[in-house]
């Protein structure tokens, strides 16, 4: 295949639905052999299948992000598939429903709905770096895009634990990307406002314009219209870019 992804391998988290399933089949549109991981095998072979019957290379992988062991072996699984670890897209992730009840502020939430978005959201990228980065290192460098948020920039009332997450996820951006520039391994993030996802389903049911009204463009993104930026910043086409945030929210964080 051709693209600009020609002769890589990505592996991409989250891959099973919305901006990880968009971007694990642009990344294969442009050439890339890419490991489709999400909580279970049957769920990411979907997005296989997508990739697959496009006349692209892919495969499923099962675990959570939350725990190391898991992630160890998805990436180990990913090398010893594809023989190499050149991009990887860490972007599996909750939203405050996934945590517990929504529409609590600070004093109002439990320690469990932090721990578990922590665990996952913060967490799970942590682990994800730690192993890719582990591979990468001595075999030739790569590039690593974790997804943040707009809330990983400024603050979401009701959403404490979201926002600490994926603030902390920026701060590893940063520091990772200090850490291996010598080594040939970029490190940037991926900051997207509202995007149409199974995530935001329910909430856009509800507040739909209140949320929109925020917004300069009055709409909701795509998962193409992030896939777009993840697929360009894997590619060597970003070789001079590391430790970024890359906001794309049709005009929130400026406004
Ligand atoms: N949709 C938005 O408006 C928006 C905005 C900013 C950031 N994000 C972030 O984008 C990322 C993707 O979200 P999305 O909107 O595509 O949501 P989504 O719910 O469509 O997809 C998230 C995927 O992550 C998987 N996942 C969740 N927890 C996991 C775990 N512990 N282990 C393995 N896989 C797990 C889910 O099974 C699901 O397939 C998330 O990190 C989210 O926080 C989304």
């Amino acid at each position: 295949m051709t693209g600009i992804l020609a002769g890589k391998t990505a592996f991409v988290t989250g891959g099973a639905s919305g901006i990880g399933r968009a971007t694990a089949v642009m990344m294969a549109r442009e050439g890339a052999r890419v490991a489709v991981a999400d909580r279970t095998e049957d769920s990411a072979a979907a997005t296989v299948a997508l990739i697959n019957s496009a006349g692209g290379q892919a495969i499923a992988l099962g675990g959570d992000v939350a725990i190391e062991a898991d992630v160890a072996a998805m990436v180990a699984r990913t090398v010893a598939a594809f023989g190499a670890l050149d991009c990887a897209f860490n972007n599996a992730g909750i939203g405050g429903r996934g945590a517990g009840p929504v529409g609590r502020r600070t004093h109002e939430m439990s320690q469990d709905s932090f721990d578990t978005m922590i665990a996952i959201n913060l967490r799970g990228v942590f682990l994800c770096m730690k192993h890719e980065i582990g591979h990468m290192l001595g075999h030739g460098g790569g590039a690593i895009v974790n997804t943040a948020s707009i809330a990983g920039l400024i603050g979401l009332p009701a959403s404490s634990h979201y926002v600490a997450a994926k603030h902390g996820v920026v701060g590893l951006t940063k520091t990772a990307a200090m850490e291996y520039a010598q080594d040939g391994i970029r490190v940037n993030c991926v900051n997207p406002g509202y995007v149409a996802t199974p995530m935001t389903d329910e909430t856009m049911q509800r507040r739909y314009d209140e949320l929109m009204a925020k917004v300069p463009m009055h709409r909701l993104g795509t998962a193409d219209e992030i896939a777009e930026a993840v697929v360009w910043m894997c590619s060597d086409k970003a070789s001079f870019m590391t430790g970024a945030s890359h906001i794309i929210d049709g005009g929130y964080y400026a406004a």
